[in-house]
């Protein structure tokens, strides 16, 4: 009987402090983006679906990409056209699931993205929260067109997603911190705390009642 109380004491101190714990943790935002892209120029281009982006870590930049159309000798002609009319290539991108939240959306020289054998690099601008896209860049390797002719058909789209974000991780937020205090210092004035007890003195309770309880057994065990 005493035994399972203690083991109840401990198991419920332990939960307490981990609860004490996840109130600190910081919420690292999935995103699943949609990219498409326009192989026709002209004035009124028309988009189609090209590629899926899912951000896996907004602050560790881990992105996978997955093309989700067949490159073909058709397409691939319809970039060679671009190209050679010195069009651009545009591209948009949407949180999945949110077209009607609009898009972001930029362009480069086709005949970059033609020489550059479809390798790319993606940069995504996220805001400061980590939620959503706000802007996107994208840049092939060639930068100056030769008006060199591809050897051969790329397989696919070759991508490099670099997710960037306003916040600099490393740099103390000063001025959240200083908010932070004035808060302490006015709930202290008014005698007020919003954790709970348990959240903000586990780190001394937990020590102190594991030894009482652990030495407690051991009178009763000598008795
Ligand atoms: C894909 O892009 C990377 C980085 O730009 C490059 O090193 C690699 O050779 C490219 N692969 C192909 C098949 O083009």
């Amino acid at each position: 009987m005493a035994n399972q109380f203690k083991i109840f004491t401990v198991i419920a101190l332990l939960a307490g402090a981990s609860y004490a714990f996840q109130e600190d943790d910081f919420l690292d935002g999935q995103l699943t983006l949609v990219v498409e892209d326009a192989l026709e120029g002209g004035p009124e281009p028309v988009f189609s679906p090209r590629s899926t982006i899912h951000v896996r870590s907004v602050k560790s930049g881990n992105a996978v990409v997955t093309h989700t159309r067949q490159w073909n000798p058709e397409l691939h002609n319809k970039l060679k056209i671009l190209a050679e009319k010195n069009d651009f290539y545009r591209v948009r991108v949407y949180h999945k699931g949110s077209e009607e939240r609009g898009y972001v959306s930029t362009f480069t020289r086709a005949c970059q993205v033609y020489e550059s054998g479809l390798s790319e690099t993606l940069s995504m601008m996220v805001d400061s929260a980590g939620t959503w896209v706000v802007g996107v860049g994208l840049i092939p390797p060639v930068a100056v067109c030769q008006g060199e002719e591809l050897e051969a058909i790329p397989a696919n789209h070759n991508t490099t997603v670099i997710i960037r974000s306003p916040t600099p991780a490393p740099v103390p937020d000063t001025a959240t911190y200083i908010e932070k205090l004035e808060a302490m210092k006015n709930e202290k004035a008014e005698g007020k705390d919003n954790r709970t007890f348990l959240a903000k003195y586990w780190m001394y309770i937990v020590p102190v009642v594991v030894i009482m309880v652990l030495s407690g057994g051991g009178q009763e065990g000598g008795r």
